[in-house]
């Protein structure tokens, strides 16, 4: 799959990073038909998961999801729209996300406040939580848990060498 990347891209900080990142997020969306990537970027998840199921792209980054989209033409991968939105002022709320079989979150270090309040009060199934700042992590877990999902496994991928910082993945499912 070519991907053609847009001026000063997100990119993942190391390809084997990446490659983790891709398989624990594979692995928790499993089986899933339908699937939300919010905050895809240029597609790290969106495009992989497409392979097996329909994509939901949601990105403020209008030049990210113009690359996206494109790669996302490739023959062979399940439809994937995009959307250019601002997850912080305007999350997608529970009936928009009615139908999704899984959501797929990787925020900035800020993490997801607003969205994950919205995906507490949700009817989505599994979460697949993806965070590179374990402050918000913890923030925003305690508010998918208060709202009926248990979490586990959290794993964490370093890939931030020489620094403290840590990546994680988190599976939040309903119970
Ligand atoms: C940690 S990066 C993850 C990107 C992608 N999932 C990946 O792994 O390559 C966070 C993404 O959130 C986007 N972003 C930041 N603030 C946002 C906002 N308020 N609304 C929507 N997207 C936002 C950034 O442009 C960036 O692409």
């Amino acid at each position: 799959m070519k991907l053609n990347l847009p001026p000063h891209p997100f990119l993942q900080a190391t390809a084997e990073g990446e490659a983790a990142l891709q398989g624990e997020v594979l692995r928790i969306v499993g089986k899933a038909k339908s699937v939300a990537d919010l905050f895809a970027g240029v597609g790290t998840f969106a495009l992989p998961l497409a392979h097996k199921a329909r994509i939901h792209a949601v990105e403020q980054d209008k030049s990210a999801l113009a690359a996206l989209a494109e790669a996302a033409k490739t023959p062979g991968l399940k439809p994937v729209t995009t959307e250019v939105r601002d997850l912080f002022k305007l999350p997608l709320g529970p009936a928009e996300l009615k139908g999704y079989d899984a959501v797929v979150l990787d925020p900035p270090r800020a993490g997801a406040e607003g969205q994950v309040k919205m995906l507490a009060k949700s009817q989505v199934p599994v979460i697949a939580y993806v965070s590179c700042d374990a402050d918000s992590f913890a923030r925003d877990a305690a508010i998918l848990i208060a709202g009926g999902f248990k979490i586990g496994p959290v794993t964490p991928v370093d890939q931030f060498l020489w620094s403290s910082h840590i990546e994680l993945v988190g599976r939040f499912v309903r119970s």
